[in-house]
């Protein structure tokens, strides 16, 4: 029997690829023009590190991580935990005080899988550590945004303050009150999280509590002045940077570490799962996490999202090109080619040749096949002479190529000639 992937880990082929790495490209240029740096966590982390930052009564750390009981570790569920706990780890805030950090990888979350929801999932991840200033909320949105502009993607932006910890507790007790008045109609997992996590209950995905939801107090009219000032002065920087945006006050984000700033980019093109990227403030984890009182802000976009947002565009599918195909035919043609070929990849040509000694027609379809640009055809007979043919694949012109002199004097000329 068959062995396959296992449901939710999907495997990207190499006809997705070339997208996947355009993705990843344009994300780490626009990344590095923000003065970015890129960094790589490990995929495990002990689980203790997604407990204390994302949550123990969040849907992620409750449900869908995956953890090795006996060892104590899990899955990084996400980026930013691992990022933060690296900082700490490396004392990074004494080389720079505002660091600015990038990681693209894949995340592990054990959720129902559908278009465009996966268990093994990639992000695309910023975070800018060490600066509180709203423009700096501002510019990392931009940043963002630019990210999807580049890609050619159209979303749309929605901002919310999850306010700070002086707002947070009254808002918190008027909002239990608001819920224990409707537990009966509220699920098991949100009566539950009433009282130790109430901000969770907004997230609930079950149609009943999110009616509930859209009714409860918002804490964007309770913000205290600081945080309401900060909230005024984000969105004051995105519209001077021509970013459009909309409030949203019922959003609340599913991960525990998120002070004032949240936002999401959705699209209405990938029916439920609506948010491409999303991220916000955290100016508690660091401490949390047992580090310095230095505040944070991030953000991750889900590259999959974005992958299946750019293939619904109908763009021209990308292809790998070849610059040349080698046609050897004959008995004495592939060792002179081979030599001639290895000697193009050195000088940087992407070049192909098939060793089976099929017929021309067989060859020419090959070279089709892995569009071939130029196809330069080596037979015997051509050898004798000294004189192969170069052949256009574009405009079918042909001339002939002078055989001559060493691979690497030949490799020169036809360099000139496919004009690279
Ligand atoms: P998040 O909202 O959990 O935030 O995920 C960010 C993005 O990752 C989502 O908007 C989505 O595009 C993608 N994503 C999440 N789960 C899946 C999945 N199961 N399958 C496919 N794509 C998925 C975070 O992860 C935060 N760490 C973001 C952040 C960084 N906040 C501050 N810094």
């Amino acid at each position: 029997m068959k062995i396959q992937a296992i449901n939710g880990f999907k495997d990207i082929l190499p006809d997705q690829m070339l997208l996947w790495r355009r993705i990843e490209h344009t994300a780490a240029e626009v990344f590095q023009r923000f003065g970015m740096r890129e960094i790589r966590v490990p995929l495990m982390e002990k689980t203790e590190l997604f407990v204390r930052s994302i949550g123990e009564a969040t849907d992620v750390v409750e449900k869908e991580m995956y953890t090795f009981s006996e060892k104590k570790t899990t899955m990084r569920p996400e980026a930013t935990a691992s990022i933060m706990r690296a900082f700490i780890e490396h004392g990074m805030h004494v080389q720079q005080p505002v660091q600015r950090l990038f990681t693209i990888g894949p995340m592990f979350r054990h959720e129902r899988p559908q278009k465009g929801r996966l268990r093994q999932f990639h992000q695309l991840d910023a975070e800018i550590v060490g600066a509180t200033e709203p423009q700096v909320d501002a510019e990392l949105i931009a940043m963002g945004q630019l990210i999807l502009d580049e890609l050619g993607l159209s979303t749309s932006l929605e901002i919310n303050s999850l306010g700070c910890q002086e707002c947070r507790p009254p808002y918190r007790r008027k909002l239990i009150s608001f819920l224990e008045e409707q537990r009966e109609e509220l699920c098991e997992d949100c009566r539950r999280r009433t009282h130790k996590n109430p901000l969770r209950v907004l997230d609930c995905k079950k149609t009943a509590c999110k009616t509930i939801a859209h009714q409860a107090p918002s804490l964007l009219e309770d913000l205290c002045e600081g945080c309401s000032s900060h909230f005024a002065q984000v969105q004051e920087g995105l519209d001077a940077l021509e970013i459009p945006f909309t409030l949203n006050r019922f959003m609340v984000r599913g991960l525990d570490y998120y002070t004032q700033t949240t936002f999401e980019f959705l699209t209405a093109d990938l029916g439920a799962q609506a948010a491409v990227g999303a991220g916000g403030r955290y100016d508690g984890l660091i401490e949390q996490l047992g580090g310095p009182a230095l505040p944070g802000i991030g953000f991750a976009m889900g590259i999959e999202r974005l992958a299946l947002l750019m293939e619904q565009n109908a763009e021209e599918p990308l292809e790998q090109q070849t610059d040349i195909f080698l046609a050897a035919l004959g008995e004495q043609a592939p060792q002179p080619c081979s030599r001639l070929i290895h000697q193009l990849r050195k000088d940087g040509l992407k070049a192909a040749m098939d060793y089976s000694g099929r017929s021309l027609k067989a060859q020419m379809k090959q070279a089709n096949r892995c569009h071939a640009r130029f196809v330069l055809i080596i037979g015997d007979s051509e050898l004798e002479q000294q004189q192969g043919v170069l052949r256009n694949m574009q405009s079918q012109e042909q001339q002939s190529f002078p055989l001559t002199g060493s691979p690497q004097e030949q490799s020169q000329s036809l360099l000139r000639l496919l004009q690279l």
